[in-house]
């Protein structure tokens, strides 16, 4: 490229871009919602694992036959797990409010002793929901695996 290239003229459009607790939001919006409040509970909960440097340990690529937006809603919903991957539900508990009404005993049990355990240990875990459910951050259990 010559001198008389002009970047300024070839540049990507600008967007709107904040970061939190190592992860990176775009906003492709003239006029961005407001975030202040989620991106504050998201230091505040992500601080303690340090992402900012963080390492990648592995990286896959899957190429999805299907349109993106089904992709989004299987990664927003687990009707699905229990027929696709029923591995994930022997840790994974459902829900994750434990104000939920279909939670179950044992969820709301297990919840509320290591809610005590994170609360010795300074641990933020208190559900957080912001912008009228637009975004909200929780610390959930895994269920407790029977010892071997
Ligand atoms: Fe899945």
């Amino acid at each position: 490229m010559g001198d008389d290239f002009d970047k300024s003229r070839y540049s990507l459009n600008p967007v709107h871009c904040r970061t939190a607790g190592g992860y990176i939001f775009v906003c492709l919006a003239e006029n961005p919602p407001p975030i202040d409040d989620f991106v504050n509970d998201m230091n505040y909960y992500l601080e303690p694992y340090d992402l900012d440097n963080a390492k990648v340990a592995v990286q896959s690529e899957i190429i999805e036959k299907a349109n993106w937006k089904l992709v989004v809603e299987n990664n927003r919903e687990c009707y699905h797990c229990d027929g696709s991957h029923p591995e994930l539900l022997k840790s994974l508990l459902e829900w994750d409010d434990d104000n939920d009404p279909r939670s179950t005993p044992e969820f709301r049990d297990l919840v509320k002793k290591m809610q005590a355990f994170w609360e010795s240990q300074d641990v933020p875990y208190k559900f957080q929901m912001r912008y009228e459910n637009r975004n909200r951050i929780v610390r959930t259990p895994l269920k407790e695996a029977p010892i071997p």
